[in-house]
């Protein structure tokens, strides 16, 4: 096979790829490893900052997003049993963020590549790249029993974070930024109404939750535990009982509970590699950087990679020029390392560090005061949560 674009890969970042570079007439071929099935049900990032449902919208695929999409104008921040409300559009100028499932946005992007006839070979994982250095590189993938190559003009790996591309940067070329965390994410999906019209994030004695949704009848709801916490180790009663102490307040908030339709544990991280391009190959979204889910940004991130590519390639194929290639990698890492500090600042004022005393306890405490009193300070933590419109 023989293409313009390879992109590896049919998350957020793939497919919007494929979508923006149809719409600038260069051609692409998707592989992705799992099933359709699987990438479409698969639940993971909820939060759409106001720079994605823009793009998402001028690219013609927002119309299911504006239908069923939640647009919200605040979140709460619970702490010592009461809850703080962040006004972000009040405080951003009339910005705002839209829940929406992000396997809503990969089911779209799915649907309008494959309805002008896109190419999308789901079940075929990549293998190796061969050729980055050359103006032909290529890509070995395999197709079920069949082994299978595409050659293109440029590569994108938008593998995620456990993909090939990454791997195929040779030794030394590429530098690695990198925390981990001692905890992780329980999340669950459960079928009953949220109890918050907004999302909460609530900071306890006994760790950090999180109250999000999906829709009027669908909860999202995150717990922090324990790194290595076996999802075995949490029948859902446990689950319920947990959720209810953390987010207990003075004023007697009560948690619906319902059947749990969807469970994991998320470890955390945060993670870059730098540069995000090694020849003709360009890394974008996870396969890149990962983010603490904390701040919500890692699937806008992936969003503003590739934009920023299918704008560079778009102007390549039309002019020759490369200047705009040639700048994606400092382009973007701008906005990844302004999304990385505040991830790694909205997780670390709202978790319970094992290691923390009751100094640092006190310290996050006197943060979240602040941080809900101060206009300035919520102002700062709002339109960075809401996406600043520059970096
Ligand atoms: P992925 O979505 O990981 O897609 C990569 C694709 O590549 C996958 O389909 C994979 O199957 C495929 N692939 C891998 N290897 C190969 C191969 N060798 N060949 C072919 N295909 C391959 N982000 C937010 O912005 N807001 C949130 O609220 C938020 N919440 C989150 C909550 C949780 C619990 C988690 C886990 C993540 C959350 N995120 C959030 C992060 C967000 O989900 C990711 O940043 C996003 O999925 C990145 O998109 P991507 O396309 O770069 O990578
Ligand atoms: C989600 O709804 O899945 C979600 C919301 C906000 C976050 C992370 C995840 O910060």
């Amino acid at each position: 096979m023989r293409t313009q674009v390879g992109i590896v890969g049919a998350g957020p970042a793939g497919l919007l790829l494929s979508h923006l570079l149809h719409l600038q007439g260069v051609e692409s071929v998707v592989l992705e490893a799992r099933s359709r099935d699987y990438v479409e049900q698969r639940v993971r990032a909820g939060v759409l900052e106001q720079n994605t449902v823009d793009l998402l919208r001028q690219a013609g695929v927002g119309d299911r997003m504006d239908r069923e999409g939640l647009v919200h104008h605040g979140i709460e921040l619970r702490f010592g049993g009461r809850g703080h409300r962040i006004a972000m559009t009040e405080l951003t100028g009339g910005r705002s963020i839209t829940v929406y499932g992000q396997q809503e946005v990969v089911k779209d992007l799915i649907r309008a590549r494959l309805d002008v006839g896109g190419q999308l070979e789901f079940e075929a994982g990549a293998v190796s790249l061969h050729g980055l250095d050359g103006d032909t590189p290529t890509i070995r993938y395999r197709h079920g029993a069949e082994d299978g190559e595409l050659v293109c003009d440029v590569v994108a790996g938008c593998d995620g974070f456990h993909g090939v591309a990454r791997g195929a940067v040779p030794d030394g070329v590429l530098t690695v930024y990198e925390r981990q965390y001692p905890f992780a994410w329980l999340g669950i999906l459960a079928e009953v109404a949220p109890s918050t019209e907004e999302l909460i994030y609530c900071s306890h004695d006994r760790g950090f939750a999180l109250h999000s949704m999906r829709s009027p009848k669908l909860t999202r709801l995150y717990l922090q535990v324990a790194p290595d916490e076996a999802i075995d180790g949490w029948p859902d009663e446990r689950i319920w009982a947990e959720l209810r102490t953390r987010f207990a307040t003075d004023d007697g908030f009560t948690l619906a509970d319902g059947p749990v339709v969807d469970k994991g544990i998320t470890p955390m991280r945060s993670f870059v590699v730098e540069p995000m391009r090694h020849g003709r190959l360009f890394l974008a979204g996870d396969a890149a950087h990962i983010v603490p889910p904390t701040g919500a940004k890692g699937m806008n991130l992936a969003v503003n990679d590739v934009r920023v590519l299918a704008e560079a390639l778009a102007a390549w194929y039309r002019s020759g020029s490369t200047e705009l290639l040639d700048g994606y990698s400092a382009t973007c890492l701008r906005r990844v390392w302004r999304s990385q500090h505040f991830s790694w600042w909205m997780t670390s004022m709202l978790h319970r560090f094992p290691d923390d005393d009751g100094f640092q306890r006190r310290l996050q405490l006197s943060q979240l005061a602040y941080t809900t009193t101060s206009e300035a300070a919520a102002r700062s933590l709002a339109e960075n949560y809401v996406g600043l419109a520059q970096v």
